[in-house]
């Protein structure tokens, strides 16, 4: 179903030079109205100027929406507290992509579908072997997944819906076996080969730490916690990634070289991959002594250092995720015996103090979702450097879906970014005999 061409009774006027200019203006269900700049540039040879876009809406969507004063996600309407208490990601992966929490007919058949595309082709294990063991695995990811696109020629076609769906089951399918591959390479060990009998966390776990020469039992405690760690990244409105997945859709790439550009923009460390970096900043902490420390350095405008996993360009409060985690390292760490989890001793005491800190108050920096995840990973015996990876794997639910409203979008067009110039005016070429240092 494609969404309905927006109206409205809104107009907002921009005078200059004389002349005034009525720009329509949109509200939809919830969160900021928009102001329609399309004409903006016909209308006044001026284009709208908004680098890191920290005041525009590229795009509609009915999928997730984001409060960051109040701190509300919601999923398809749904709140991401009660989504993580009472439902699992394959539900999750459901809604996000079709809209509504399915019946167990169609979960059962959903889960089917994404079973039947688990396994990769036996080829792509050679891509591992042309890369260094100690390869980051989110750049074997990036590697691998685009590759994906040279083995499924029957998916590419981004104007037939049938091989949309097939492709989007495809990815999220294929995620967890590419990554538990990534991971096995890395470590010197034979890759595991998915099992449809496990759910999908399960699968992920089994792929990762099961080997050949002995049984090997999913623990019940860590695939819950993967599988709610899941289902609070899979999807986060037009973040970095996102944006990214849907600017390379919008040229007519396929779905596979998609979702690679979003893996390589989620690996940045403002990004996906400030849960590793959270937990390689605690590991440099070291001690509760050495805190102050670094909050000195992270306040100061000279030191490049940032506090990772606090802060967020929307959430000027509390990252709805971050709470959540918080309570499931309890838990974890709890149910596992480690009460007195050193590293989640430390990020405590880090937040404690930082949340009592004038500047983190005054410039409205929190915990986020990248916080506390970490340290259930670590706790799991999973390595820092496969966290960014699991974020990968949960938002590929999300950006298939974001790519898919895209491409069904009927306002969507090839997303083409102006700019303001101010590099030299018009110059003629100097030949070399008259060129002078001073002169360039
Ligand atoms: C994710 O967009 C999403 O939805 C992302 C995400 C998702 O699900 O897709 O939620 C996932 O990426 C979470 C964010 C993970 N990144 C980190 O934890 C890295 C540390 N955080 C910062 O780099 C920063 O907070 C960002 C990148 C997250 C947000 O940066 P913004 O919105 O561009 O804000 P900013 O850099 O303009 O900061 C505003 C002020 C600045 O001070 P002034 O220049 O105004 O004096 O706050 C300061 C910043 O210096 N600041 C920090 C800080 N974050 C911001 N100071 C110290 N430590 C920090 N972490």
């Amino acid at each position: 179903m494609t969404m309905a061409a927006l109206k409205t009774q809104n107009v907002a006027q921009l005078s200059y030079q004389g002349k005034t200019v009525d720009l329509p203006v949109y509200f939809g269900t919830d969160g900021p109205g928009v102001l329609d700049l399309q004409g903006l540039y016909s209308a006044t040879g001026l284009f709208s100027f908004d680098p890191g876009y920290t005041s525009t809406a590229s795009c509609r969507s009915e999928i997730t929406y984001v409060d960051g004063d109040k701190g509300i996600l919601l999923y398809r309407g749904y709140p991401i507290q009660q989504l993580a208490e009472q439902s699992d990601f394959m539900e999750v992966a459901y809604l996000l992509l079709y809209g509504n929490l399915p019946t167990s007919a169609q979960k059962d058949e959903f889960v089917q579908s994404i079973n039947k595309h688990t396994l990769v082709h036996e080829q792509v294990s050679a891509f591992y072997r042309g890369f260094r063991r100690d390869a980051h695995p989110m750049a074997i990811m990036v590697g691998v997944v685009g590759a994906l696109s040279s083995f499924y020629h029957d998916s590419l076609d981004i104007q037939d819906p049938e091989q949309r769906q097939i492709a989007a089951l495809r990815l999220i399918a294929k995620m967890p076996t590419l990554a538990g591959m990534a991971y096995k390479y890395s470590i010197g060990q034979p890759f595991v080969y998915p099992q449809n009998h496990l759910s999908y966390s399960e699968n992920l776990l089994n792929m990762m730490f099961s080997t050949p020469t002995a049984p090997y039992v999913v623990n019940p405690v860590w695939s819950k916690a993967i599988d709610r760690i899941l289902i609070l990244h899979a999807d986060h409105e037009q973040n970095a990634s996102t944006s990214t997945i849907r600017l390379a859709g919008s040229s007519g790439a396929n779905p596979f070289a998609c979702i690679a550009a979003g893996i390589a923009a989620l690996w940045g460390p403002a990004h996906g991959g400030a849960n590793e970096a959270v937990l390689r900043m605690l590991d440099e902490i070291g001690h509760v002594d050495r805190i102050p420390e670094f909050i000195q350095r992270a306040k100061d405008k000279n030191d490049p250092f940032r506090l990772m996993g606090f802060g967020h360009r929307v959430y000027k409060s509390y990252d709805p995720r971050a709470f959540v985690l918080r309570q499931t390292c309890h838990e974890i760490m709890g149910e596992l015996g480690v009460k007195n989890n050193p590293a989640l001793q430390l990020a405590m005491e880090l937040e404690r103090i930082a949340l009592a800190d004038e500047y983190f108050i005054e410039k409205k920096l929190y915990p986020n979702v990248d916080f506390y995840s970490g340290i259930i990973f670590k706790a799991m015996g999973i390595p820092v450097s496969m966290f960014t990876v699991l974020f990968a794997i949960a938002r590929t639910v999300g950006w298939i879906s974001q790519w898919k409203e895209m491409i069904a979008d009927p306002m969507q067009k090839i997303g083409r970014p102006r700019q303001l110039y101010v590099g030299k005016a018009y110059r003629d070429y100097v030949p070399m005999e008259k060129r002078l240092e001073e002169n360039q």
